[in-house]
């Protein structure tokens, strides 16, 4: 027993040299850990989480391409970026301010065009969440992770 204690003292003891710079291992292997995950996949989680639903929830069950062309249409990227013949542009990459969705969300109120077209409003935190995200540059994934298809809220009715 005695010899053990003496032998993790003495390693301890040793150690002690390294000791300043021991906390960078941790620091070391957090940084090794994070540099393979690009910007994409923050991208990609932020759409997945907080994009995603509220579209799905708020909007999708009309913006599903059923509505007459050119409306928007939310069902996957290559529908929301398509060039629409009328020249309205739904959502600018980077600029929320000219994305005709962050006006349409904004209208609230009793106006005829206010969206989502219903009863309810987008709280101030979506609507932020929507802006922040195009502003970053609305990323959509390609894959069918980036198919979106009409979704009930959480709670159920
Ligand atoms: C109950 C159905 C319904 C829901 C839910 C709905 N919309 Fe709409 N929306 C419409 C209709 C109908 C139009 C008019 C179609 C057209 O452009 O001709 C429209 C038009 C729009 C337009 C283009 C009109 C403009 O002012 O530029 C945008 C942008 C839009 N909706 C965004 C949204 C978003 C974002 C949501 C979810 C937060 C949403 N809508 C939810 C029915 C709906």
């Amino acid at each position: 027993m005695r010899n053990i204690r003496l032998a993790v003292r003495s390693a301890v003891g040793q150690t002690n040299v390294m000791k300043p710079l021991l906390f960078l291992v941790p620091l070391l292997f957090l940084a090794a850990c994070s540099l393979p995950s690009t910007t994409a996949s923050n991208d990609e989680q932020y759409f997945l989480k907080e994009v995603k639903p509220v579209l799905q929830q708020q909007c999708l069950r009309c913006h599903n391409g059923t509505l007459p062309a050119p409306a928007l249409n939310l069902s996957n990227r290559a529908a929301v970026f398509k060039h629409s013949p009328k020249g309205k542009t739904f959502i600018v990459p980077h600029h929320p301010e000219q994305s005709a969705l962050i006006k349409a969300v904004q209208r609230g109120g009793t106006h005829p065009r206010k969206m989502p077209h219903t009863d309810i409003s987008l709280t101030d935190d979506q609507i932020g969440m929507l802006r922040e995200w195009i502003a970053g540059g609305a990323f959509w994934p390609e894959d069918e992770r980036g198919n979106l298809k009409p979704q009930r809220s959480g709670e159920n009715p």
